[in-house]
């Protein structure tokens, strides 16, 4: 074997490893076990199954290879020790390392295999319903800490938005809203603004309005069904877009509605992903881990629905701001935001 042989076998190696890894962490997060473990403490298998259920066997293969792996410890008394670290990244919903909901996502992606061998074949795409509950709820929880604990700061630093979205009752929309979590961030930092999430897909309005109730926001926010391209003309002071613009089949569309529907002196602000300028293999981890999720989510998303522009995971500034000129805005400005988990901040000026 040749030297780059060997390299390469090492790396697929490595890679079944890690798939290995990602099925075993979601598991963990979906049988509760990384909770119980970080709640209650060490366990052996019987206790583990005691607190949080499931098959005691199946416990402790799962506790020995979360072990052998190097996830977990093994305490003196032969007990499984989730260490802090391990469990802020599984378990801690509000923390910016929290990364359980990767696994969940990538094993949604994984179960519709059959469906995107399909999609590949011929050309069609796999939706976002087809993908259902754990892909839905895996982006809802990654991308929430980021709204909840870095969006209002973000927002606070760029002056000119600020004072936007600090209109006397300002009214803001946020389109493809999902779980609502960018929508109740909004709502708490510009407690005089009347704040707006719409989604096309039904189950997400419904978690995001069960999201906004438990937040005790249910009177602050109001989410709606529907396609953003319907939105109604003049109406809102700021639209956002975060991480959807590259999932619409038709993005020109929806983008020509917010332009229609910005109030005098309006700003629409999309949110997406960080990407090289251009294309220029090989790429950085973010770039390679971007078209992950296009070739197995965000493409056969939106593929889904037919006319499509077919944008995929990896869009562009100059894609965006090509789609923000045919919606009639006179070009995109890229927003001084830094270290916001793979995400860059887009103003498209009208
Ligand atoms: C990747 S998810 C992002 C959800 C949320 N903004 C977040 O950051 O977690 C993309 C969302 O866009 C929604 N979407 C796609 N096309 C839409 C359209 N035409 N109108 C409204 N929502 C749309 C999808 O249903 C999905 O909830």
């Amino acid at each position: 074997m040749t030297v780059k042989v060997d390299e390469f076998a090492d790396r697929l190696f490595k890679s079944a490893l890690g798939t290995a890894e990602i099925l075993s962490i979601h598991i963990g997060d979906r049988m509760g076990w990384y909770r119980a473990l970080a709640a209650q403490g060490p366990a052996t298998p019987g206790e583990l199954v005691a607190r949080a259920g499931g098959g005691e066997r199946y416990a402790r293969e799962w506790l020995e290879q979360q072990a052998i792996a190097g996830i977990l410890t093994v305490g003196d008394d032969g007990r499984f020790v989730l260490g802090e670290g391990e469990a802020e990244v599984l378990t801690d919903e509000s923390s910016l390392a929290y990364l359980a909901p990767m696994a969940r996502l990538f094993t949604a992606a994984a179960v519709q295999m059959p469906a995107l061998l399909e999609a590949y074949r011929t050309g069609g795409g796999v939706s976002w319903a087809d993908f259902g509950t754990d892909m839905r709820e895996s982006q809802a929880d990654m991308n929430r800490p980021w709204f909840e604990h870095a969006l209002p700061g973000v927002l606070a630093g760029l002056p000119e938005l600020d004072a936007v979205l600090r209109r006397p009752g300002a009214r803001i929309a946020d389109i493809g809203c999902g779980g609502g979590w960018s929508t109740i961030a909004l709502a708490r930092a510009y407690p005089q603004a009347h704040v707006e999430g719409i989604d096309i897909d039904a189950p997400s309005i419904e978690l995001a309005t069960r999201n906004a109730a438990e937040a005790g926001l249910g009177d602050r926010v109001a989410f709606r069904h529907g396609d953003a391209a319907g939105l109604g003309a003049e109406q809102y002071d700021a639209i956002f877009a975060f991480e959807c613009v590259h999932d619409m089949p038709r993005p020109v569309d929806t983008l020509a509605a917010a332009r229609r529907a910005l109030a005098p002196g309006g700003v629409v602000v999309v949110m997406d992903e960080a990407v090289a300028d251009s294309f220029a293999p090989p790429g950085d981890e973010i770039e390679q881990l971007m078209y992950g999720f296009s070739l197995l989510v965000c493409l056969p998303d939106g593929m889904a629905h037919r006319p499509s522009a077919g944008t995929g995971t990896v869009m562009r500034p100059d894609t965006l701001r090509r789609y923000a000129r045919e919606a009639g805005f006179r070009d995109l400005e890229i927003l001084p935001v830094e270290d916001f988990g793979f995400w860059r901040f887009y103003r498209l000026i009208p």
